[in-house]
């Protein structure tokens, strides 16, 4: 994948404005809560019931702060995306045998939640950077499946 100088500023430029912890919590319910069958996964996060029951479950908060986190370092890491995801593909594959179509719909529910926090800061630029982005993350953690 090669990026442009543009793409590479707006990226950043719209990571340096995102609350980390906010947003993932957000990305990882609204994920849970539009494509009902995520929920599978994450069978020992206790009450998943209701939308409610999903935004102030503290454990999807956490762990949608830790899948932000892993991706923020796919953003300091634009060149390398696949080889900083490569344990991580295995674990989803081997361990978690997560589905790898659900990686794309995480990365769409991401920018859904870019939009919202942003509101006009996320011009079409950064969107069509951002678009980018999910993609690559979402094949990278996708190469480790056969
Ligand atoms: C665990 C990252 C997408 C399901 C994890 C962990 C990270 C991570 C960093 C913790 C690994 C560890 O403990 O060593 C990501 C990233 C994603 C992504 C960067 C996409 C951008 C998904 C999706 C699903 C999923 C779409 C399912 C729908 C899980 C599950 C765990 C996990 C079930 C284990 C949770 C637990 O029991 O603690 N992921 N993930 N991940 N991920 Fe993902």
């Amino acid at each position: 994948v090669n990026w442009t100088a543009e793409e590479k500023h707006a990226i950043s430029t719209i990571w340096a404005k995102v609350d980390i912890e906010k947003l993932g919590a957000h990305t990882l319910s609204r994920l849970l809560v539009v494509y009902p069958w995520t929920q599978r996964y994450f069978s020992n996060f206790g009450n998943l019931s209701s939308p409610i029951a999903i935004d102030g479950n503290p454990r999807v908060r956490a762990h949608g702060k830790k899948v932000l986190t892993s991706f923020g370092e796919a953003v300091k890491n634009l060149d390398n995306v696949k080889t900083i995801f490569d344990n991580l593909s295995h674990l989803h594959s081997e361990k978690l045998h997560v589905d790898p179509q659900n990686f794309k719909l995480l990365g769409d529910n991401l920018i859904i939640e870019l939009a919202t926090a942003l509101g006009k800061d996320f011009t079409p630029e950064a969107q069509a950077a951002w678009q980018k982005l999910v993609g690559v993350v979402a094949s990278a953690l996708s190469r480790q499946y056969h």
